[in-house]
């Protein structure tokens, strides 16, 4: 099962550093082939451009956050088409109404910056910083047709500082989410995790 690579897909609105850690770090037998954005100002797009992973801007449709089902149909077939067998959420920032999560299901994996299911939603960093937490973090986990409610695969606890503020703590969460985020790849790209009802089990390596 884990002689082949798994030809890993990044969708990403943004910035794009968990992007270049899906890329730098080890996810063998995870590799990421393709980066998809639905904005074309996308930072994610320059750092592709830099590391030569081909990338593409697709039509997202009319909406502000979230898929038009068309499209994201389309988004669906794209992907089916690059034979893509696991799909990365790296800070894209649409809602997915469907035809991914059916296409992608138990292959679509999202990163986000709060313990789960705690601070689910826009900012968790700062929601996490507002509501006076001890312990923030990260958490990576499978996709479903709720907002950052899929199963947990993997988390990382940090704690928050007396003179952080929002963007210290959002900097130190955003390490772990780097080395969660890869691990997690590598982890079902090598077959090693499997979903019981909520659970995620990680079984043992037996290379
Ligand atoms: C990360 O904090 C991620 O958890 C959230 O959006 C941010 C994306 O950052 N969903 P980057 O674009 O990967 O730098």
């Amino acid at each position: 099962m884990a002689d082949r690579i798994r030809r890993v897909a990044v969708l990403a609105s943004g910035t794009g550093s968990n992007f270049r850690a899906l890329v730098e770090n080890d996810t063998s037998p995870g590799e990421v082939v393709l980066l998809l954005s639905d904005r074309n100002d996308a930072g994610a797009l320059s750092i592709a451009r830099e590391l030569g992973i081909p990338h593409h801007v697709l039509d997202p449709g009319k909406y502000r956050t979230r898929f038009g089902i068309a499209e994201e149909e389309q988004w669906a077939e794209f992907l089916r088409d690059q034979k893509i067998d696991l799909v990365c959420l790296a800070g894209f920032m649409r809602i997915l109404k469907g035809p991914l999560i059916e296409e992608f299901s138990g292959r679509l994996m999202n990163i986000h910056p709060s313990l789960l299911p705690a601070f689910p939603g826009l900012d968790g960093q700062g929601q996490a910083f507002t509501y006076g937490v001890k312990v923030a973090g990260c958490t990576v986990h499978y996709v479903d047709r709720g907002t950052d409610t899929g199963p947990v695969i993997l988390q990382k606890a940090v704690p928050v500082l007396p003179d952080d503020t929002r963007d210290t703590l959002a900097a130190r969460i955003l390490k772990k989410e780097h080395a969660i985020f890869s691990r997690a790849v590598s982890l079902h790209c090598a077959g090693r995790l499997r979903v019981s009802g909520r659970r995620v089990y990680i079984t043992p390596d037996t290379q």
